[in-house]
């Protein structure tokens, strides 16, 4: 039997791990929230529940949600496991940026994902399709960038923070990094040129505060 990998999820994100870890000849092993009706779902792989995981005490897992709050407190309820880190073949790394991440716990890179150079990654991030990241960036913990999304030199992503499909972030500079506040979300297609507040909802473009 291949090696397994725990997939927290049962939705398209989740969908999209279970793809990445059978490229990489992993079993994929979904973990459904508890008291979700099992035979509901047809996910071509062993499903368990969330609330069985302690009997799979070796298996390493990812967390196959989007939207970062969610991701957070699945890590924080399940601290004493081990998160493995998974990367698709398909994406690509600046000089020494993939082995930077391998010290990370729980960062999900999915294909065409690019990380140039020098960017701290935080655990539990996320790089969807194709997203981009510049040098010189800091990508808090459990920060999602949506497909496509565009994070140019010198920006520091908060805690949290969800990048919507295509945004772009402007960059900053090395003295003055744009900044991102923790958990705060910028809209699909977004432009952003300036700083961004935690916890504050922005869209458009050039981007404004929604909320
Ligand atoms: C920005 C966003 C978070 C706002 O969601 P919301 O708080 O539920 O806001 P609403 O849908 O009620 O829209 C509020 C207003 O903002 C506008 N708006 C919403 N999203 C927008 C966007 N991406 N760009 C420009 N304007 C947007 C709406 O048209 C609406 O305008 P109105 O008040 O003039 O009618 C959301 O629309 C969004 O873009 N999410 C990211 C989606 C994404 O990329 N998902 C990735 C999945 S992998």
């Amino acid at each position: 039997m291949s090696r397994q990998l725990g997939i927290f999820g049962t939705s398209g994100m989740a969908r999209e791990c279970r793809d990445i870890a059978n490229e990489l000849g992993l079993e994929a092993v979904f973990i459904a929230r508890a008291g979700e009706d099992l035979t509901q779902l047809s996910l071509d792989a062993t499903v368990i529940s969330e609330s069985e995981l302690h009997r799979y005490t070796d298996l390493s897992c990812v967390i196959g949600v989007g939207e970062p709050a969610l991701r957070r407190t699945l890590a924080r309820r399940h601290a004493s496991r081990r998160f493995a880190n998974l990367i698709h073949p398909a994406a690509s790394f600046g000089r020494g940026q993939r082995e930077r991440i391998e010290h990370q716990q729980g960062v999900i890179v999915c294909a065409g994902a690019r990380l140039s150079c020098d960017i701290a990654v935080g655990d539990f991030t996320l790089f969807n399709l194709n997203a981009t990241v510049s040098h010189d960036c800091l990508i808090g913990d459990f920060a999602t960038l949506s497909p496509q999304a565009c994070v140019l030199g010198n920006v520091a992503v908060g805690e949290g923070v969800w990048v919507g499909a295509g945004a772009v972030i402007h960059q900053g500079t090395p003295q003055a990094k744009l900044s991102l506040g923790a958990f705060c979300v910028i809209g699909a297609g977004a432009v952003v040129l300036s700083d961004c507040q935690a916890e504050g909802v922005y869209a458009g473009v050039p981007a404004r505060k929604l909320s």
